[in-house]
């Protein structure tokens, strides 16, 4: 007897056809007395089972109810239906688990369209339905392919830490790690501040927002490296892009001038989208079907243009369109929707940072295509980036992606100590805290850029999600940590 999962059993096809094979998964449904689908988490696929019922116990029929696990063992046969090449007839059912039919009348376990809200409540449940099981399948690739992809390009997967005293982007929304018992006094400085030098790190520390700056120390000494692990923001905004915490990929190169870190960026999102829709097809067409399905439902001018399938393969095989933020800016100032004030934060010249709605403009309506845009004025981003001759905007870049808007952001680092350290002064970074980083200038500084691509936001476009909520197993955002 052979034991299968339900994807390797399918995957044979008529080739299985006389096996006595073992399977074991969870009921999806029950009908006729007669017809399991049974699901096992390895493919969006079931297998259907054929009881002859006459043959079973009542006591082991009855307990046959979706959401069960059982073992079943039996022949592998054509299928007399449509629908599905095989089918096994089943000798002998183990009902590992049972399920109570009346509590599952409340769970998205039940089977029938639920929505992603309640999915969302139910996270140790959605595992199970088809449209997480299918993200989580095509998750799962994306992050194998990213490893495959700098692997097999010579960079070196470092670690960076999780608990670290600074603050890497600036921005302080930082999640502050302590041992302190906050139920008691803490203790105070002479300025009445809390006296961190008393806590378990002697010092302040926080939950890391990016793994760049340690990346950068790596790649001073490996030349190609990349990091990928979580990352937190304590930023309080709810929307639809936005987790507190995040998987985020950070890949660091030295001897890499702007232009490369561009191609470097490109081709691996290329790669990646490719290797999703190679090893994922019944995942995506599944996915692309609910999301065609959804655009049909939505007012004409929310409408993607593209079908899910045509957009990923639209990435693939079209050059990102490249231009500086102050060419886009006098795009978005031109444009009719600025000119009909259509835009939430209208576009009032160069220098404002750029919304999501505009970066979706220039990708959704301008370009239609992919955009990466660089050379953002010097005052809207981070200490660390290269300072351009021009004094007043950095080598920055962001990869603007459709229905997504920001999925990388990246940049060519400040190599030159002094002006660095004009930087720091200039934004209040402290270069006492960050004294290992200004070291790197001072042995040996080389040029180097790297970027940082959120997962989740990659794995959002290539589902065709909406909600970044509905592309983590169990998301994190302001006022909600359950599971
Ligand atoms: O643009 P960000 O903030 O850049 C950095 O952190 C750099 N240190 C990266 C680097 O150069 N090594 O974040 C990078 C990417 C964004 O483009 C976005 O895809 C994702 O991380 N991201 C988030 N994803 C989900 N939720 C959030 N709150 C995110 N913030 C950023
Ligand atoms: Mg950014």
């Amino acid at each position: 007897m052979l034991n299968y999962t339900i994807k390797d059993l399918l995957n044979k096809g008529k080739e299985a056809v006389l096996q006595e094979v073992c399977v074991q998964g969870w009921v999806r449904s029950f009908r006729s007395n007669r017809f399991i689908a049974l699901n096992d988490g390895s493919t969006i696929r079931n297998i259907q089972l054929v009881v002859d019922f006459e043959n079973f116990d009542a006591e082991i029929l009855d307990k046959i109810n979706t959401a069960a696990s059982l073992k079943a063992i039996g022949e592998v046969i054509e299928s007399q239906g449509s629908g599905q090449e095989i089918e096994i007839q089943v000798q002998k059912i183990e009902i590992l688990g049972e399920s109570n039919p009346d509590e599952l009348q409340s769970t998205i376990l039940q089977p029938k369209a639920h929505s992603l809200e309640k999915l969302r409540e139910q996270a140790h449940h959605r595992f199970r339905t088809n449209t997480f099981g299918a993200i989580m399948r095509v998750r799962n690739s994306l992050m194998f392919a990213i490893h495959k992809y700098f692997n097999e390009n010579g960079f070196v997967y470092v670690n960076t830490p999780i608990i670290t005293g600074s603050d890497a982007e600036g921005a302080g929304e930082m999640f502050t790690v302590t041992n302190f018992d906050l139920e008691k006094d803490l203790p105070k400085n002479e300025e009445g501040n809390v006296d961190f030098s008393e806590d378990f790190f002697g010092r302040h520390t926080n939950l890391t927002v990016s793994g760049q700056l340690e990346a950068e120390v790596a790649a001073m000494g490996l030349g190609k490296v990349y990091t990928f692990g979580p990352t937190f923001r304590a930023e309080n905004s709810n929307t639809t892009r936005h987790l507190a915490e995040f998987w985020m990929i950070e890949p660091e190169m030295a001897f890499y001038n702007l232009d490369m870190n561009m191609d470097l960026a490109e081709d691996m999102l290329k790669y990646v989208i490719a290797y999703a829709i190679e090893n994922c097809p019944d995942d995506l067409k599944f996915l692309s079907d609910r999301f065609d399905k959804e655009q049909t439902q939505k007012p004409q001018n929310e409408r993607s243009e593209l079908l899910l399938m045509e957009r990923l393969e639209y990435v693939l095989h079209n050059n990102f369109v490249r231009l500086t933020y102050t060419e886009a800016i006098e795009i978005l100032q031109n444009s009719k929707h600025n000119q009909k004030k259509k835009f939430k934060y209208p576009i009032e010249g160069w220098g404002m940072d750029l919304q999501s709605e505009h970066e979706r403009y220039l990708v959704e309506k301008h370009f239609k295509s992919p955009v990466i845009l660089f050379d953002y004025p010097a005052k809207i981003k981070a200490f660390y980036m290269r300072l351009n001759d021009d004094g007043k905007t950095v080598r920055a870049m962001d990869v603007l992606f459709p229905g997504i808007g920001e999925i990388i952001g990246g940049s060519q680092r400040e190599e030159r100590l002094d002006v660095l350290d004009e930087k720091m002064d200039q934004l209040g970074v402290s270069k006492e805290n960050l004294w290992w980083y200004r070291d790197l200038r001072k042995f040996g500084t080389v040029p180097h850029s790297g970027f940082g691509l959120g997962l989740e936001r990659l794995v959002l476009f290539v589902c065709g999600m909406g909600n970044i909520r509905d592309v983590i197993p169990f998301p994190r955002t302001p006022k909600s940590a359950e599971f």
